[in-house]
């Protein structure tokens, strides 16, 4: 396996590898301690120094970062200086008025609640998990600038935000000395919408990009062509964001890409990862993992040789 390779985040000082790791799914309430230390453990063997979470990440909410901050305190404590560590607020978490979205009140309350949990003094980036249409972008960016400057947080960063919102909350936080450091947004072979919309502007704003999704939650590795797997995303009830349904609207492109891996001599999973990364505007390819097996799979994306143009070609002429 090639070393893992690793990509400046825009103009910033930071560099982060190009296969990050996000916790999503897979650390929380019902996940095996073990398989989460020993994903953890291979991630920084794997070079996969990045780690992102966000406050509701799970399921419960909140038990990912949970499951993380135990892990970090029982048995990475001493690595903490290697680890580049996200996590997010914007989205559902607590009853009532202030629970969710994008206020100076939501976002600060969700960053304390998500240190304790993590058992961290500071995360490295902190993010605005999505906009929100009824609250002042002045108001939700001051919250981020505050994050930073009370050594909460290191950076901070955007997430899901349409160009104009973007690059308005880009020129505010330059203005107030606090640059955006990356922008997270979904980029995979079935999604190619961020190739109009957000990548541009990372390059206008000279931002970081980090792009979650890559395997377009599972689908991207090939694993449902032939039925429904047991163990697999879309068979879990809890996970809400791929079911059958989804997985049969996309089984025609998902089956024109694999014969173009195959014919290429690469895993389905290679294609879709290595085809990310051949673009110069994004930092890190954000994956998720159940096994440890997952991990090294995807890690091995990473330093490999440019795809060839006409596996460049072939992708392009797959229908959107
Ligand atoms: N900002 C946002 O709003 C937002 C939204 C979504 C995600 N994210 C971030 O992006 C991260 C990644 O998203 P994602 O989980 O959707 O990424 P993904 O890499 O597209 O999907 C991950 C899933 O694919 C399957 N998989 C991965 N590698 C495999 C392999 N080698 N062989 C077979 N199956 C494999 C596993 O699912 P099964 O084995 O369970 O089938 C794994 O859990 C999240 O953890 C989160 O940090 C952010």
């Amino acid at each position: 396996m090639a070393d893992m390779q690793y990509r400046r985040c825009g103009k910033s000082g930071v560099l982060l590898p190009e296969i990050s790791l996000g916790l999503w799914h897979n650390f929380g309430g019902g996940a095996d301690t073990e398989t989460c230390r020993a994903m953890i453990a291979k991630a920084m063997e794997l070079g996969i120094c990045h780690f992102d979470l966000a406050d509701n990440y799970g399921p419960p909410p909140g038990s990912a970062e949970e499951c993380f901050g135990r892990l970090l305190k029982n048995d990475f404590a001493a690595r903490r200086d290697e680890m580049f560590i996200s996590t997010k607020a914007g989205h559902l978490m607590w009853p009532g008025p202030y629970g969710d979205w994008g206020s100076r009140k939501h976002l600060l309350a969700g960053l304390d609640q998500s240190l304790r949990r993590l058992q961290l003094d500071y995360v490295d980036v902190f993010y605005s998990h999505r906009p929100d249409p009824n609250t002042p972008l002045e108001e939700t960016i001051g919250a981020l600038v505050h994050a930073v400057r009370s050594g909460k947080a290191l950076y901070a960063g955007l997430s899901k935000y349409p160009p104009s919102q973007f690059n308005r909350a880009c020129e505010m936080l330059r203005e107030e000395k606090v640059p955006c450091l990356l922008h997270q947004f979904r980029y995979n072979l079935l999604d190619r919408a961020c190739e109009k919309a957000q990548l541009p502007d990372v390059e206008e704003q000279q931002t970081g990009s980090i792009v979650f999704s890559p395997l377009a939650q599972g689908m991207l590795t090939g694993k449902y062509l032939n039925g429904m797997p047991t163990v697999s995303r879309a068979a879990d009830e809890s996970s809400v964001f791929l079911d059958a349904n989804k997985v049969e609207a996309d089984a025609v492109r998902v089956a024109e890409y694999q014969k173009i891996a195959t014919e290429a001599g690469m895993s389905l999973t290679q294609l879709a990862l290595r085809w990310l990364l051949r673009r110069d505007e994004i930092t890190s390819v954000l994956i998720g993992a159940r096994t440890v097996e997952q991990l090294e799979q995807c890690a091995s994306a990473s330093g490999q040789e440019a795809l060839p143009d006409d596996v460049l070609a072939a992708i392009d002429a797959v229908q959107a």
